[in-house]
């Protein structure tokens, strides 16, 4: 089968039906494009466990508050295309922002609590634009199985949390992080990193070591091991911190021992670069 190219809603929903007439199980990997390894991997993971793999390409404008980098953000979608061709990719759905938000669009999904924390405070409408893009796709291409990344482990779980409280019929999973040889978790956004702020944003990944090698060491105290991250991350210049968060996978509330189950996350600013990076202790 080559790849299909689908720009409209209405051409997604028939794409769909017709698999679904066929008993094809589509597996859906919702992104904003600019594909790196960490897409790939949730693209190579999703289709081992369907039989059609569909790939949302889409920068949601709903997710981005104004001032931040929606206009920016980078766009490469010759590329997308192509690598998508090489990981045996069905189906892009690539909708044109007026397609998925007519001017008449007023409906969103919130899921409270959960959004108005870590990420949520700096970003305040953020998640609600994300659970509104995602339940749109899902009600569009009707996946069986949608995988997301643990790199954005908020989003996860309030997706998770959606599923579960709208009844919507799709298996969700979540894989692992991929990172550069140095620990940075891959992101669209490195992009935007000059040498030395790029140079700099291992540190993350440092501290986030550094609470596993105190874990490991019988260290339990999330004070302490906040503590000693602080001073990793406050050592390097470049790293301004947006939050770092010790809290449960499930409420996203602070605990005052780490256990398994725990979500440690971290935010911090390089510039105007705001990346995120985290653990979840096994
Ligand atoms: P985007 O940032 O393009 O990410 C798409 C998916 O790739 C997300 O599930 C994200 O967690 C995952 N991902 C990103 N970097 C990763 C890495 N280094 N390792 C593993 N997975 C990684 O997240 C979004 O888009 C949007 O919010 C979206 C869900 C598409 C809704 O618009």
């Amino acid at each position: 089968m080559t790849m299909k190219v689908i720009e409209s809603v209405a051409g997604m929903m028939e794409f769909s039906r017709q698999l679904h007439l066929q008993h094809q199980r589509i597996g859906l990997v919702p992104t904003m494009g600019y594909l790196h390894e960490g897409h790939l991997s949730l693209i190579r993971l999703v289709r081992e466990k369907s039989d059609r793999v569909v790939v949302s390409i889409f920068v949601n404008p709903s997710q981005f508050a104004p001032g931040e980098d929606f206009e920016k953000y980078p766009r490469d979608f010759e590329r997308d295309q192509s690598l998508c061709r090489q990981e045996g990719v069905d189906c892009i759905f690539h909708p044109a922002a007026a397609e998925m938000y007519p001017s008449a669009h007023r409906t969103s999904v919130i899921t409270d609590q959960l959004a108005d924390k870590l990420c949520g405070l700096s970003r305040p409408t953020h998640f609600q634009g994300v659970t509104t893009i995602v339940a749109k796709l899902f009600n569009i291409i009707r996946p069986d199985i949608a995988v997301f990344g643990q790199k954005d482990a908020q989003q996860s779980l309030i997706i998770r949390r959606m599923v579960s409280d709208l009844n919507f019929p799709v298996q969700i999973l979540v894989a692992p992080i991929v990172r550069e040889t140095d620990g940075l978790a891959l992101s669209s956004r490195n992009k935007y990193l000059s040498p030395a702020q790029r140079a700099a944003a291992p540190v993350l990944f440092q501290a986030l070591q550094e609470a596993e090698h105190l874990l490991q060491s019988g260290e339990t105290d999330s004070n302490k091991i906040r503590a000693a991250m602080m001073a990793k991350i406050q050592a390097v210049p470049e790293a301004g911190l947006d939050y770092l968060a010790i809290v449960d996978f499930q409420q996203l509330e602070p605990v005052q021992q780490i256990a398994s189950g725990t979500l440690i996350a971290v935010a911090a600013y390089f510039g105007a670069t705001r990346l995120i990076d985290n653990i979840i202790i096994a």
